[in-house]
């Protein structure tokens, strides 16, 4: 696994699921940009990379906006003279159940997620196209917006809208030879060491020195490093064919999601009033209906 001629941007990557990526990319031999919000990270994660004989540099600027976006494809150019990767990871929180979320709430986690993700992948196109030889998209969603989460309305919604983009930008960038895919991680890090139902876990794994299998296989829970393989395979030669898809990886676990299919259907001569859908309802769609959330083994939810 090559990349010693790769040029990669990382966005939140001072600490994390982030850093992980930019470090592993490195080791592949991928010159890498670090960004943040957190200067102190920033500078921390490129003499990490350095010291390990890795060549990186940071932008600090925070992810939302489109000039944040032009200065880190400007950094990576400037510093490395061109863009080969762009990794869209960095985020955050602000749960809270829908009826207590604010509109600075939403907006928050939105801009750094959604309109993060589309900003800082339009600047790195406009570069990879004007190269003319591809490139690799790498946009980080969540279960949380594959299946929904409890009290999770602007970050179930940005990361469901981040791999509905992936998928167009699928479609739109083939010709270009550049692809892109969304991975869903679950790792131990700042923003989930203290989820309840992972807590007992991961509070036991620091006398242990390590989750338990039914965290690492079954929930797919494991260390950041653990998730950042994926990113340098979507990033290399290797994975040239592979577009439009969306991985989950954790622990021991690498899963890829089905895209949304219609899993029940059936048919009406000129169209379906409510009373025909009632008449039907039970033998055509009752047993198809979907679950929500996502599933944990019951070990973890009896707790
Ligand atoms: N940890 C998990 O299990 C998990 C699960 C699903 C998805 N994710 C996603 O993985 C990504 C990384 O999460 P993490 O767990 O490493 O979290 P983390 O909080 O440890 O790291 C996030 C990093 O992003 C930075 N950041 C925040 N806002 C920023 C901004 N506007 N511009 C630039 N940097 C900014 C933070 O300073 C931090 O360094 C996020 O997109 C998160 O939603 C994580």
């Amino acid at each position: 696994m090559d990349l010693s001629n790769k040029v990669a941007v990382v966005t939140g990557s001072g600490q994390g699921l982030g850093l992980a990526y930019a470090r592993d990319l490195a080791a592949h031999g991928a010159a890498v940009v670090i960004n943040d919000v957190n200067k102190t990270t920033a500078d921390s994660a490129v003499a990490d990379i350095v010291d390990a004989g890795g060549r990186a540099v940071a932008v600090v600027a925070p992810v939302g906006s489109t000039e944040t976006a032009r200065a880190l494809v400007r950094g990576a150019v400037e510093a490395f003279g061109r863009l080969d990767i762009m990794v869209t990871n960095a985020g955050i929180l602000r749960d809270k159940v829908l009826w207590k979320m604010t509109d600075d709430d939403f907006d928050a986690v939105i801009d750094v997620h959604l309109r993060g993700t589309f900003t800082c992948v339009r600047e790195a196109v406009l570069t990879m196209r004007e190269q003319g030889d591809g490139g690799r998209i790498i946009c980080i969603g969540s279960p949380a917006g594959q299946r929904g989460n409890f009290g999770q309305t602007n970050y179930s919604g940005a990361k469901a809208a981040i791999v509905g983009m992936v998928r167009t930008w699928a479609m739109e960038l083939v010709r270009a030879g550049i692809t892109a895919n969304a991975v869903c991680p679950v790792a131990v890090t700042a923003m989930t060491e203290t989820v309840p139902i992972f807590a007992p876990y991961i509070e036991a794994a620091r006398t242990t020195g390590a989750l338990p299998p039914i965290m690492r296989r079954e929930v797919g829970m494991g260390s950041p490093e653990d998730a950042a393989g994926i990113v340098s395979f979507l990033a290399s030669e290797s994975a040239s064919g592979i577009t439009g898809q969306a991985f989950s990886v954790g622990g021991d676990r690498l899963a890829l999601w089905s895209h949304p299919e219609l899993t029940a259907q059936s048919f009406h001569d000129n169209g379906w009033s409510a009373d025909d859908i009632a008449g039907r309802w039970t033998a055509d769609f009752d047993a198809a209906l979907q679950t929500v959330g996502e599933q944990f083994p019951a070990e973890l939810t009896a707790k």
